[in-house]
């Protein structure tokens, strides 16, 4: 078996591309295209081989399937709920964060795991599964734009400089979200913290709220104020980090009030999300049910009816009883497979404009066909992998999480 590293290929010839910019919204156009005719794959990784660019959606199908076949149960692919309906279909196990890393963990015999998600994702089953065992990424750009809002030079700085407010007898517990670099999940587990989910972020403030006084919790700001929130926190106990400026821009008066400092990051999928849209959904189908993912802003989450994990989501829409009406607020692909899988009820959007992730949807069938093929014929590409150091502390703060109630 050989390891062939990404890097970008210089005897690709030009090809014509559909030129468009790396966020651009193809929300209009969600079924699959050849490669080539993808409006943001400029932005998207390049070395792939040619002959996969303009590979129409059924021959990729007929490519993946054979690939698959060969490689049998050496392989199992994992798929989050955001991946598009053209490889959410290949995937072995499908589920939300969380529960993908449990299905990462338990894998006893799969040589391969392809993560169908993004990049922090899959450096997550890297950690959680046996170290003989390859973790793959279609492609190497699929990654969130949220986890890169917490650089983990900057968290470093932010720990330091809180603790020089609070004083080392203070004790603060590091949470970060799943959403975040392998190495901020092993600052964490080395600095008495743990990793969370949406689906067990409650569980995790209850955990750290037993061992310190204060969290301090990156990236996502709107997970950890609704959680907190949730938890009896009020908004006055909760302190914004503004990671570009000195202290964050805080007063040490106010750190040393906080019980939560919360990292200034952002899910942009889920800030779309507004409450003049619920306003409008109540408006317009008296007796909707609102169900908001917690990445959405505070007051989105207080005016809608509940809240949760995209599996959370999946499965109150799926017991719901038939004919009753859901306004979703969450990415697309998530929310049009809810609404394809339910046609006894009425599941749309929140936001009529909405985008998929944009960085979910790198993960085109052509990287997976690409991948897949390669590691039929003895090769790895776009291997993610740890390094030592960072996997063992990362290792303590996912199985504290994976060890919550
Ligand atoms: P879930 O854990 O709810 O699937 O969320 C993952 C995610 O990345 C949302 O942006």
């Amino acid at each position: 078996m050989t390891t062939t590293p990404a890097t970008l290929r210089s005897d690709l010839e030009p090809v014509e591309l559909v030129q468009g910019s790396d966020d651009a919204c193809p929300a209009d156009q969600l079924g699959t295209v050849p490669l080539a005719q993808e409006r943001a794959f400029a932005a998207w990784q390049q070395d792939i081989p040619r002959e996969y660019l303009h590979l129409p959606a059924e021959e990729l199908d007929r490519r993946i399937r054979r690939a698959r076949e060969r490689l049998g149960e050496r392989l199992v692919i994992l798929g989050h709920h955001y991946q598009r309906d053209e490889v959410i279909q290949y995937a072995d196990f499908t589920g939300d964060s969380f529960k993908l890393s449990q299905h990462a963990a338990a894998q006893e015999r799969a040589e391969f795991v392809v993560f169908c998600g993004v990049h922090f994702m899959a450096e997550s089953a890297d950690i959680l599964t046996r170290p003989e065992v390859t973790v793959i990424l279609p492609n190497m750009s699929a990654g969130c734009s949220m986890a890169d809002m917490a650089d983990p030079d900057d968290v470093l700085a932010a720990w330091e400089e809180i603790a020089e407010v609070v004083g080392e007898h203070v004790p603060v517990v590091p949470i970060t979200y799943m959403n975040s670099a392998a190495s901020l999940k092993a600052f964490t587990g080395r600095h008495g913290g743990l990793v969370c989910t949406s689906s067990n972020a409650a569980k995790a403030f209850a955990w750290a709220f037993e061992r310190g006084e204060k969290v301090l919790f990156f990236p996502d700001q709107h997970l950890g104020r609704n959680t907190a929130y949730a938890l009896g926190v009020g908004l006055d106990e909760m302190a914004l980090w503004d990671w570009r400026r000195p202290l964050g821009g805080l007063t040490p008066e106010a750190i040393r009030r906080a019980r939560v400092i919360l990292w200034q990051g952002h899910c942009s999928t889920h800030m779309r999300f507004t409450v003049d849209q619920i306003a409008k959904a109540r408006a317009e189908h008296p007796g909707v049910r609102i169900i908001v993912h917690p990445e959405c802003r505070w007051e989105v989450v207080q005016a809608a009816d509940d809240y949760g994990s995209t599996e959370k989501i999946a499965k109150v829409i799926s017991e719901a009883p038939a004919g009753t009406v859901w306004g979703v607020g969450t990415e697309i692909n998530l929310v049009n497979r809810l609404a394809k899988q339910h046609p006894d009820k009425t599941v749309f959007c929140l936001d009529p404009v909405v985008c998929p992730c944009s960085t979910m949807y790198r993960i085109h069938p052509a990287y997976l066909a690409w991948v897949l093929e390669e590691l039929a014929e003895g090769h790895v590409v776009n291997q993610v992998r740890v390094d030592d150091e960072t996997r063992r502390w990362a290792l303590v703060a996912l199985e504290r999480m994976l060890a919550l109630p």
